[in-house]
């Protein structure tokens, strides 16, 4: 069936367009993008006036938690909460059980999204076998079987010959290689940031280096072979200006932040709400301030949620008990429109490039854009629309979120996968 999104307002930061268009998509493709396009017989008609339409969001890093952990989130209910968030496409990380350090594993994850999923999931394959950081995974044979990207998230790979070799031989195969950037020995298993907060509220502190010699010394790794280096969830001013003088100097980085790190600070944690454990932590406003300017500026090239579900049992424990991570999926969009495009901080195109032509290219991926005979995923929001976060009524498995109660402003109204509607009015359309 074909489907006319008529009177929006385009946002499409890979053509550099900002402007009132009509947009066709006939079957799974794109097929034109117009100041007036009239609508073919039996075509659906979206009126858009007043909603902003951009490329299918890209979310570059979620936790589906499947196979192995089904009572933190599914394959099924994480892309429906990608959906509702107005994402037509995710990422997901290889800390499932088993590892995705397999082609089986990755090949499942595919199959299991093709017949249940509602979003395009991409598999990131494990960077060594087991998470355990010893010893480099079958990169080739994960890259056959359709991973986008190589990385340990949730486990910093502390030894650095591991990453140098990781980082060549993801190059052979030209996959990024994303890090998280964290020194466990420097974290010293703290539980926030480390500061004025971390020693008033009586918790472990992580300090900012635990993540800022880690991205030195990526950033050397990846100078000295060549490799495609993506700095996971960086949340910290050193991070960014470690970043901003390799990029100068050529290095094959990307970089991404989270909407929490964006968007929060670590005076949250001040309530003891396990929904604020989250590593990286949540950092001051000054870290704040620098991880958004870098952003603007593009220096930073995604936002990505680091969607990482819990159960209710898991975190519902004393603050050093809970394990790390919030859900993001169906918060990210109206969290930066309120937080930073609306006070101004951010511009559309700025946020909607971070979202969709950068993730795409950073990992090949189709979409991005809405150029025609591109595939047909398409976001809507509406930038009046406000609504107060309420987890109980979450896609997601997971309701470990801080932003339970409070209003934002901007939701997405429609997502389009392959020409399909998936979610529209924050309902995911079951077929
Ligand atoms: O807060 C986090 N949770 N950070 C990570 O890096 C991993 C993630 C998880 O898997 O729960």
């Amino acid at each position: 069936m074909a489907i006319l999104i008529k009177g929006g307002r385009v946002i499409d930061p890979a053509q550099n367009l900002d402007a009132r268009r009509d947009l066709l998509l006939e079957g799974d493709k794109i097929v034109a993008l117009e100041a007036d396009i009239t609508a073919p017989a039996g075509a659906r008609v979206i009126p858009a006036e007043g909603k902003i339409v951009t490329p299918g969001l890209i979310d570059m890093h979620v936790h589906l938690r499947e196979p192995g952990y089904e009572q933190k989130e599914t394959i099924a209910t994480g892309t429906r909460a990608a959906a509702a968030g107005g994402f037509t496409a995710v990422a997901c990380m290889a800390n499932t059980n088993p590892v995705a350090d397999s082609a089986s594993v990755i090949t499942f994850i595919k199959e299991k999204a093709r017949q249940e999923g509602v979003v395009r999931v991409y598999p990131v394959g494990a960077l060594s076998k087991g998470l355990e950081g010893k010893e480099i995974a079958e990169i080739g044979e994960l890259a056959a079987a359709g991973a986008v990207a190589i990385s340990d998230d949730g486990h910093p790979v502390m030894n650095a010959l591991v990453m140098r070799h990781a980082l060549e031989y993801a190059k052979m195969f030209n996959l990024p290689v994303i890090s998280h950037c964290e020194d466990t020995d420097l974290a010293n298993e703290g539980l926030m940031h480390e500061g004025i907060l971390s020693t008033i509220l009586g918790l472990r502190g992580i300090p900012a280096a635990a993540e800022e010699v880690m991205v030195a010394r990526d950033l050397i790794l990846a100078e000295i072979t060549g490799g495609r280096l993506h700095l996971a969830h960086v949340s910290t001013a050193g991070s960014v200006r470690l970043l901003k003088e390799a990029r100068m100097r050529g290095v094959k980085v990307t970089a991404e932040v989270t909407p929490h790190h964006l968007c929060l600070t670590d005076e949250l944690v001040q309530s003891y709400d396990t929904s604020t454990k989250v590593n990286p932590p949540l950092r001051p406003a000054d870290h704040v301030a620098a991880v958004v300017a870098a952003l603007a500026a593009g220096e930073i090239d995604a936002i990505a949620s680091d969607h990482a579900p819990h159960a209710d049992e898991d975190k519902d424990v004393e603050y050093d008990y809970a394990p790390f991570g919030m859900v993001g999926l169906e918060t990210a969009v109206p969290l930066v429109v309120t937080e930073l495009i609306l006070p101004g901080k951010l511009t559309w195109l700025q946020a909607i490039r971070a979202w969709t032509v950068n993730p795409a290219w950073i990992l090949n991926v189709p979409g991005g854009n809405l150029a025609p005979g591109g595939v047909a995923d398409v976001t809507i929001i509406d930038p009046e629309l406000e609504k107060e976060v309420n987890v109980n009524e979450f896609y997601s498995l997971g309701h470990n979120s801080p932003l339970h109660g409070r209003k934002l402003k901007g939701w997405p109204v429609a997502t389009i996968v392959g020409g399909r509607i998936v979610m529209e009015q924050g309902k995911v359309i079951e077929d």
